[in-house]
């Protein structure tokens, strides 16, 4: 039998399954140890969040500063392992800061849910049958969720389109749902499945998937900021923020990075608040392609003062009921850090970050590239490996920048050097 083959592996308990798996893997009973330390997260709650669950993987948690939303003032969490992406959003949010911070606006908590029905005899017709049976589709669909209608959402209208596929003509019905605020996979996957008989009957076809789409744009928000010129670093720190906004809309290459850019704020601050990421991330790109061509999420221009204006729109599907953004207690600590109070506060704040995020790296690649900024980062990484703490990594950081050698090994022997010459 492969090692990979266990059966009974998922009825073990958290601490037999570490045993199998130090068996079948030869980790150490230290190494087990550090996976097993599920950080915020108690284990038990862990081992029912997920399958086959043997511990937890931490991640930073870095607080970023200065942000102004909509006039109000918020410390946002950021989880993740990239250096400089923490700094980068405290600092583009300063200087936002200069001319009164992020305004960000919403379409509101709406997601789509897909029902697909296939071997439908005459197509155009089912879908004026579906249509016009629109009143009875939605009260099913309501039907599911009745605290989520009492509090004003739930299912408010349907689309239907007949669409040509490698398998000929499907009829895809979309239930177009208020989710409030949860972020909606639950909800929505709930009632498309509960339409789906009555979508077959009036169809005379066989319905197969019933499924939210992460194509979110019926549940975007749009951020905007102006970045005064002296604030930024004057006006060649503009024109390059725009001729880098003009190559990641002339060139998916530089786009997908552009984009990546963005992602890496909202991803960290969705990963914080226990968001769904994956979700996020489809609906980013399957937005940004949008018109068939892949293009920025953000535009950028200077105005007439000669500062920088930046827009970022996007989908940001995310909820403050259900899911980890609950059951996770360090998620449920930095959403109330962060102090959103729905889910579309903490939508419009993940907004404004994508857009910091984008200025921080387009500003640093416009002016003195990024690297400088990750190796000060790396270097203090690579100093701490070797056991050396505070001023002592410090100095062998600076002494191993200065001689442009990053590396373990010099950092071992500047280590052994200068903490020989340091009091005890
Ligand atoms: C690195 O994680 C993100 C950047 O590459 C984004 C960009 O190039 O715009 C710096």
């Amino acid at each position: 039998m492969e090692k990979s083959e266990q059966p009974g592996f998922y009825k073990l308990s958290m601490p037999e399954r570490m045993k199998t798996l130090q068996e079948l893997s030869g980790i150490s009973d230290e190494e087990a140890r550090t996976l097993q330390n599920t950080g915020g997260l108690p284990a038990e709650t862990a081992d029912k969040m997920i399958e086959n669950v043997v511990g937890g993987m931490t991640l930073p948690l870095g607080m970023a500063m200065n942000f102004v939303v909509n006039g109000k003032d918020y410390i946002v969490p950021m989880a993740l392992e990239e250096p400089s992406v923490v700094a980068g959003a405290s600092k583009a949010a300063k200087i936002a800061r200069v001319k009164g911070g992020f305004k960000v606006t919403n379409t509101g908590p709406v997601m789509i849910g897909q029902i697909q029905a296939v071997d439908v005899p005459e197509p155009k017709k089912a879908k004026a049958r579906l249509l016009r049976k629109k009143k009875e589709i939605l009260a099913k669909a309501n039907a599911q969720d009745p605290m989520l209608v009492s509090l004003g959402g739930g299912a408010k209208d349907i689309n239907v389109k007949v669409i040509r596929s490698l398998k000929g003509p499907m009829v895809v019905s979309e239930l177009i749902v208020n989710c409030g605020d949860a972020m909606g996979a639950n909800a929505v996957n709930t009632m498309a499945e509960a339409v789906s008989p009555l979508v077959e009957e009036l169809t005379g076809g066989k319905v197969y998937l019933r499924i939210i789409s992460n194509l979110a744009d019926r549940r975007l928000v749009k951020a905007t900021a102006v970045f005064e010129k002296e604030a930024l670093g004057g006006k060649e720190v503009v024109e390059g923020v725009v001729y880098a906004y003009a190559f990641a809309d002339a060139d998916p290459y530089r786009c997908a990075t552009h984009n990546k850019g963005i992602m890496n704020g909202v991803v960290a601050v969705a990963l914080a608040c226990g968001q769904d990421t994956r979700a996020l991330e489809a609906g980013a790109h399957s937005y940004a392609s949008r018109s068939g061509a892949y293009k920025p999420l953000s535009t950028w221009k200077k105005n007439r003062d000669g500062d920088l204006v930046g827009t970022l729109e996007m989908p940001m599907a995310v909820g403050l009921v259900g899911g980890a953004a609950r059951v996770h207690p360090a998620a449920r600590a930095n959403i109330k850090i962060l102090g959103a109070k729905t889910a579309l506060e903490l939508a419009e704040v993940m907004g404004a970050v994508g857009l910091a995020q984008n200025l921080a790296a387009l500003r640093a690649l416009a002016a003195e590239g990024i690297q400088r900024g990750h190796m000060k980062l790396h270097a203090r990484n690579v100093a701490a490996n070797t056991g050396a703490q505070g001023a002592l990594a410090d100095e062998i950081a600076e002494r191993m920048i200065a001689e442009r050698k990053i590396r373990f090994d010099r950092a071992k022997e500047l280590f052994d050097e200068l903490s020989k010459k340091r009091p005890a």
